[in-house]
């Protein structure tokens, strides 16, 4: 049940600092990455990869695209609705990780199996044992996440986001051509202070007082650079699918190709940057103030936006792939709250539903 919470939605991005760390639990050790069900040495024949996966998902495999590039193996993360016409060269030296929590998502399902049929190898990262692509997937990894009953994707976001981060170092591992990343064993050790870190976020957030501040706003923009990039994504989809207010999502540099054509004082922009030499992320949100809109930076103290910004979302200092994470739970909080000052069906948002198994 929902126990002390009103939702799942609100029960789930709550339960964070534990299904964070189970998700973590027993794989990291002396600076070296394991997973019980990924021998070593299984990934020594790839030299390519490719993320397919849909919504929320597609927004945590992003995040493992970057981390794999900077590695120096060549990464797509591509929609798995995409995959027909969006897909390079597919071989037996492709591994193709399908990001699914659910395992059963119809698109991204004949996406691997497309792959399958080129001879490229698969692997499904999901929360559920046994699920479809789970049983499909030469191999499986788990992100330990529990069962996630609101339809909004969060606690799932965050362990897919975790394992996969932990699978980018494992591959780096494998993989001749991959050089794992300089900064490994700080993202390694950092790692352990996350779910102290989620808690820290959810026990100080303002989420609630600054949702209140921007209701009645006509639009609602996510920028970010990078890992912020992906956040930024994330945090307008979930604001848009359960409030229903129209919200969008850029790079930030993509801002002023566009989109700012669209910007008043009537739409608030979240800058989501994760750590302080993110001048993009800067220079665009100024841009967007000085046209009116009310701007938020969301990510660590030390950024010169937070001085400028009409206010701050918080996140404890740490490695910007994990600040990353704790901007999106800030983001979270603000979806969670105008959904439910607005009143809506925050767990079964309208048209939606937990699994899409049809194409
Ligand atoms: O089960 P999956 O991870 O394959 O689901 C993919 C998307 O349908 C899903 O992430 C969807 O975007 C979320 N409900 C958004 O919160």
């Amino acid at each position: 049940g929902k126990g002390e919470y009103d939702h799942y939605m609100e029960k789930e991005i709550h339960s964070q600092p534990t299904s964070l760390a189970n998700t973590i639990e027993g794989r990291v050790e002396d600076g070296t990455v394991s997973f019980d069900s990924l021998e070593p040495g299984t990934f020594e024949n790839v030299d390519a990869v490719q993320f397919v996966a849909c919504g929320t998902s597609y927004h945590a495999a992003m995040y493992a695209g970057q981390l794999l590039r900077a590695a120096g193996l060549p990464t797509d993360v591509i929609r798995a609705s995409e995959y027909e016409t969006a897909a390079g060269p597919v071989d037996e030296g492709t591994l193709v990780v399908a990001v699914t929590q659910s395992g059963e998502t119809a698109d991204t399902l004949d996406a691997v199996r497309t792959a399958a049929g080129h001879g490229a190898q698969t692997l499904a990262v999901t929360n559920v044992v046994g699920s479809t692509a789970a049983r499909e997937a030469d191999n499986a990894l788990y992100i330990r996440a529990g069962p996630e009953v609101g339809v909004a994707a969060t606690k799932t976001y965050s362990s897919q986001a975790v394992t996969l981060t932990l699978l980018t170092q494992r591959l780096a591992a494998d993989v001749p051509e991959a050089t794992p990343a300089e900064d490994r064993e700080d993202l390694l050790e950092t790692l352990q202070d996350l779910p102290q870190h989620v808690d820290t976020v959810l026990e100080t957030s303002r989420a609630r007082v600054l949702a209140r501040e921007f209701m009645n706003s006509t639009s609602y923009f996510f920028i970010g650079n990078g890992f912020g990039h992906s956040v930024a994504l994330e945090g307008a989809l979930k604001f848009k699918e359960i409030t229903y207010e129209h919200a969008e999502g850029f790079a930030s540099g993509e801002l002023k190709h566009g989109p700012l054509a669209l910007v008043t004082d009537k739409s608030p922009l979240f800058a989501v940057y994760t750590d302080g030499s993110d001048d993009k992320t800067k220079t665009n949100a100024i841009e967007a103030q000085s046209r009116g809109a009310p701007i938020v930076a969301v990510g660590p103290a030390d950024h010169p936006l937070v001085d400028v910004a009409d206010a701050h979302l918080s996140v404890p200092d740490t490695h910007p792939v994990w600040a990353g994470l704790l901007a999106n739970v800030q983001l979270q909080l603000v979806s969670y709250h105008a959904a439910t000052l607005l009143e809506r069906s925050i767990d079964k948002p309208r048209n939606l539903a937990k699994s899409v198994t049809v194409e």
